[in-house]
């Protein structure tokens, strides 16, 4: 059963590209998914087909108006959708959210423009997602953030080993990958990865991931499920990061699991 994705943008042709080249592009060839791109003016107010106004109170900017959004919605809104604006203020999206979403029959994507929405259009939507903290002109590279993240964890859509193996799917950051030339600028290449020891290059994979994530992105470790041997990589990787002993990580994020 193929994800049907519809997006409402004013500037449908900032979307067309990214959707139709590479990856995105060939899951939909393959018929996993459909993502159809809508012109949010079709439903613009009056012979000139406005859909924004001026904020009531004053200030600068222009913001989008209710109504066609509320239209766009009505068309395109079935049973089984999950309808989703696209805001600064959203719910940060992270790869939970992705898995989450993929398992979805109808996602709507509504892209919003000017200096933000009126604030009633969030009533009409189930969920609103933020990719960041940071302001960009428009939601359209957010919705590509979000539709990219979710059609590559379409079943078919890519290796399942990859997935199972990557970032974020186990909660940790990656691993470091090597390719040839076996020497580069100076630098050789673990012996590990040239042992064939299966067992031990899974053991090294994942010390590394733990190792990196410790080091790059500790809050990622915190409250997290660890395994017996996850929980000892864990303890490896402080010991050689903090001879002295004392931990970084936040009470009670090692061996609860
Ligand atoms: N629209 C503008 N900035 C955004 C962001 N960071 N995330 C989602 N939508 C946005």
């Amino acid at each position: 059963m193929a994800l049907e994705i519809d997006l409402v943008t004013l500037f449908p042709a900032m979307v067309a590209a990214p959707l139709a080249a590479s990856i995105p592009g060939r899951i939909q060839e393959q018929g996993l998914a459909a993502v159809r791109v809508h012109d949010l003016r079709a439903w613009g107010l009056g012979r000139h087909r406005s859909v924004d106004d001026a904020p009531y109170g004053g200030g600068a900017g222009m913001i989008l108006r209710p109504e066609p959004v509320a239209a766009a919605l009505a068309a395109l809104r079935r049973p089984d959708s999950t309808v989703i604006l696209l805001d600064p203020a959203g719910e940060p999206f992270r790869q939970a959210r992705a898995e989450d979403l993929a398992t979805r029959p109808h996602l709507v994507l509504v892209c919003p423009r000017y200096e933000g929405v009126d604030d009633r259009i969030r009533g009409m939507v189930d969920l609103e997602l933020s990719i960041g903290d940071y302001v960009l002109t428009g939601g359209e590279l957010a919705a590509l953030v979000v539709v990219d993240a979710v059609l590559r964890l379409l079943p078919g859509a890519i290796e399942a080993a990859s997935l199972e193996d990557e970032s974020f799917a186990r909660g940790l950051l990656e691993y470091p990958q090597y390719t040839r030339p076996a020497m580069f600028a100076g630098q050789g290449v673990p012996d590990v990865l040239v042992s064939g020891d299966h067992g031990a290059v899974r053991r090294w994979r994942l010390r590394e991931s733990i190792r990196r994530t410790f080091e790059r992105r500790p809050e990622l470790l915190a409250g997290r499920a660890w395994t017996a041997e996850e929980a000892q990589l864990l303890d490896e990787v402080r010991l050689a990061e903090a001879p002295g002993g004392a931990s970084e990580l936040p009470e009670g994020s090692a061996g609860s699991g």
